[in-house]
């Protein structure tokens, strides 16, 4: 059997990192894409040359249509869509729907535009699979002010199951939810000591996780979970 390739969307810092460093560990070839330049450059020089990374916006077509023959020249067998962003906090009697479609265009309509990509060009694998980043907001609605990014991510939830039922049995498909892990995602939220504390209720595990363990997770889902699709493995030290 090949070994796989994989691509990993938003790669270059914070959870997409931490799985495109697994990768690399496990001797894999790993392609990043990613919106920054400058932190694919830094990412790709630490993991060395196993690492490719290239410039690409999820949420703009003529990004994703530039960099689509990538998929193929790299070989591609294995997806993780993890590249999200949180958006800007609002009340709901404020409603900013430019930032709500950021935010649905990059977490949502990015995921399934890369996911098509990736289905027209990839390699064919006896056991591909997709890791889609979801999150418990998605689940239970979030931290106050950021309806948009949870409504993404049970968004999220959703394709994740349609997907592994259109799929099956060629790929498997299933979807990591973290819960308050810590990256720049979190900086301000983390930097206020009133949200801070608010995120931090109900953590029966009583700590923000780390990118580390989220990657274990989906290192787990990726590639040893042969008989597991259509599931989402919550990462969220006990939190639901
Ligand atoms: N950090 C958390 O607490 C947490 C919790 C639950 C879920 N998640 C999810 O995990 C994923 C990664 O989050 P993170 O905390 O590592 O975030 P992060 O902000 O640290 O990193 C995200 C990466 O995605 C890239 N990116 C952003 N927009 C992009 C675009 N349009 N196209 C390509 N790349 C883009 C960024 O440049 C960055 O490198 C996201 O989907 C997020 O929703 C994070």
């Amino acid at each position: 059997m090949s070994a796989p390739v994989v691509l990993v969307t938003g790669g270059a810092a914070g959870i997409g990192r931490a799985v495109a460093e697994r990768c690399v560990d496990r001797g894999l070839r790993t392609v990043l894409w990613d919106i920054s330049g400058a932190a694919l450059e830094k990412t790709c020089a630490e993991l060395g040359p196993l690492a490719v990374g290239h410039v690409v916006d999820v949420s703009k077509p003529e990004s994703l249509k530039a960099a689509e023959a990538d998929l193929s020249r790299a070989g591609v067998t294995h997806l993780v869509n993890n590249a999200g962003i949180l958006g800007a906090a609002m009340e709901w009697d404020a409603v900013n729907t430019k930032s709500v479609d950021m935010v649905l265009a990059v977490n949502v309509v990015g995921t399934m535009a890369v996911t098509s990509a990736f289905l027209r060009q990839r390699d064919p694998h006896p056991d591909a699979a997709i890791v889609n980043m979801a999150s418990i907001a998605g689940m239970n609605g979030g931290a106050p002010g950021y309806a948009a990014y949870a409504a993404s991510k049970g968004a999220i939830l959703a394709l994740t199951r349609a997907l592994a039922r259109d799929l099956a049995p060629d790929l498997r498909v299933n979807a990591v939810a973290p819960g308050i892990i810590t990256t720049d995602m979190q900086a301000d939220i983390q930097s206020d000591p009133a949200r801070a504390a608010l995120t931090r209720t109900g953590i029966p595990m009583q700590r923000p996780g780390t990118v580390a363990e989220v990657a274990e997770a989906t290192d787990w889902l990726l590639f040893e979970a042969g008989y597991t699709t259509g599931e989402v493995l919550r990462v969220a030290g006990g939190r639901q």
